[in-house]
């Protein structure tokens, strides 16, 4: 049989595989919630317009609580003949109301309602990551409080570079994650316009009030374009966008966990909760909650991608082609949702080798650049001239297999005699660190100064 919605002018009903490829209620029905929020608010105004009849209006808004209440309890049933959502409500609505259900969709498409359905989603969606990141904001602020002093090797090229804290590099997090932050709240202040009203593509010739549904909704206002309305979804891709940027930030600290956990750097061990052993090999504490972090960020990233190649051919207004926004949406939400909450447990529960992170430090020459820094200011040299000596420093300590500050004053002074006792005051990785007071450098000092502008909100 044709279908009961918009069967009128159709003889027969879809083929089967027809109805399968065109359905989306299998994956909108998550958007139940946002449906019945916009529905409800629509025929609010229906009525207060006169559009609709009160009594009417007032009858669907009850029906809407009773279909909502229905699928709270019950789940949202799949069936494809009714296409989405949408309909699926409609559907409901008039067995539980009648007739007078048929009045909820004038002056409305499914183009605009699916549009403010899932703006509602997707800025619903913003809101939980903004809690997320705030409680992993919370974590790396604790940690690298705690750690505020402890040094470790500073990489560039992973090669042993400076010293610095532990502190310091989790701080480093704490502000991608404040841009991260920052970009969320950007597309959310972005999104905040109600395309509810713009109907199909052209707008309607009811004597609707956008403004009253876009308040009743929580928007800042309608938007200004009936067919950008209905054909935008950069609201999607500008949350895609924010969250594949999130992922990569949480790739990189995942990436570094896994590191830090291996045999060769045990710079970290992660607590139980957040590893898992081998089949085979007894021995194993594997990162895997790292690893599948750093893999989703791969899908993250892809979910952006996918919906950008959706989109990047289609004219205005409304193609199907646009039901396919939903699915890597929604995908990226759930890996994002998952990713921080995995990072959030495993910075907590991390116990740092701090020992061992101060040991590869030391061994690593890594105070080369602190000898040379002291011999242009206490000896006069040139960088350049020091950079050369220091670096027969190195190569002596390399050859007697000592670190830099364990080469007697002898064997410095016979590489060059304007070298004193008071080189070893900057040779330990502790003084190094303690030197580096730069705005935004690595002192302790510092890194205390940057967790309290943080706490008071200084950044996001
Ligand atoms: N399920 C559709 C979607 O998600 C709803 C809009 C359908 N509109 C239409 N003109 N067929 O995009």
């Amino acid at each position: 049989s044709s279908n009961s919605m918009w069967g009128g002018r159709f003889a027969a009903g879809p083929s089967a595989v027809m109805r399968e490829i065109n359905a989306s209620l299998p994956f909108d029905k998550r958007l139940w919630q946002q449906d019945v929020r916009g529905s409800q608010a629509h025929v609010a105004m229906l009525g207060q317009q006169g559009i609709v009849p009160a009594d009417d209006a007032a009858a669907i808004a009850d029906g809407l609580a009773q279909v909502a209440a229905g699928y709270a309890a019950d789940g949202v049933p799949e069936d494809l003949s009714l296409e989405d959502i949408h309909m699926l409500t409609e559907a409901r609505l008039a067995e539980a109301i009648g007739p007078a259900a048929g009045r909820l969709h004038t002056a409305r498409s499914r183009n605009d309602q699916v549009a403010t359905d899932f703006r509602l989603w997707v800025r619903d969606s913003i809101d939980q990551v903004l809690e997320a990141l705030a409680g992993f904001q919370a974590a790396l602020l604790a940690r690298a409080e705690e750690h505020a002093d402890s040094v470790m090797p500073g990489f560039t090229h992973l090669q042993s570079a400076q010293p610095v804290t532990l502190g310091h590099h989790l701080m480093a997090y704490y502000e991608m994650i404040a841009r991260d932050v920052s970009r969320f709240r950007d597309a959310r202040a972005r999104m905040n316009l109600c395309p509810l009203g713009s109907a199909a593509l052209a707008g309607t010739g009811f004597p609707v009030d956008r403004h009253a549904t876009a308040a009743a909704l929580g928007f800042d206002g309608p938007t200004r374009n009936s067919l950008d309305s209905v054909s935008d979804r950069d609201f999607a891709l500008d949350y895609l966008t924010a969250a594949a940027q999130c992922a990569l930030h949480l790739s990189r600290l995942a990436e570094e966990f896994v590191l830090w956990a291996s045999q060769p750097f045990g710079f970290v061990a992660l607590s139980d909760a957040w590893s898992t052993g081998s089949s085979i090999m007894p021995q194993k504490r594997n990162p895997d909650a790292a690893e599948l972090v750093r893999g989703h960020s791969g899908r993250i990233t892809g979910a952006l991608v996918s919906l950008m190649m959706t989109m990047k051919g289609l004219p205005l207004a409304y193609s199907k082609d646009m039901q396919d926004d939903k699915p890597p949406t929604f995908e990226a939400h759930d890996l994002l949702g998952l990713s921080i909450a995995a990072m959030t447990g495993m910075v907590e529960s991390a116990s740092f080798r701090t020992q061992r992170m101060r040991q590869v430090a030391e061994a690593g020459f890594s105070t080369a650049t602190d000898l040379a820094d002291w011999l242009v200011r206490e000896a006069g040299l040139p960088f350049r001239e020091a950079h050369h000596v220091t670096g027969r420093a190195v190569a002596a300590a390399e050859d007697a297999g000592l670190a830099l500050h364990e080469l007697s004053l002898g064997q410095l002074q016979a590489i060059d005699q304007r070298i004193d006792g008071r080189v070893y005051d900057v040779l330990s990785v502790d003084a190094s660190v303690a030197s580096r007071t730069s705005f935004g450098g690595t002192a302790p000092a510092n890194v205390r100064a940057a967790i309290a502008a943080a706490r008071g909100g200084e950044t996001t």
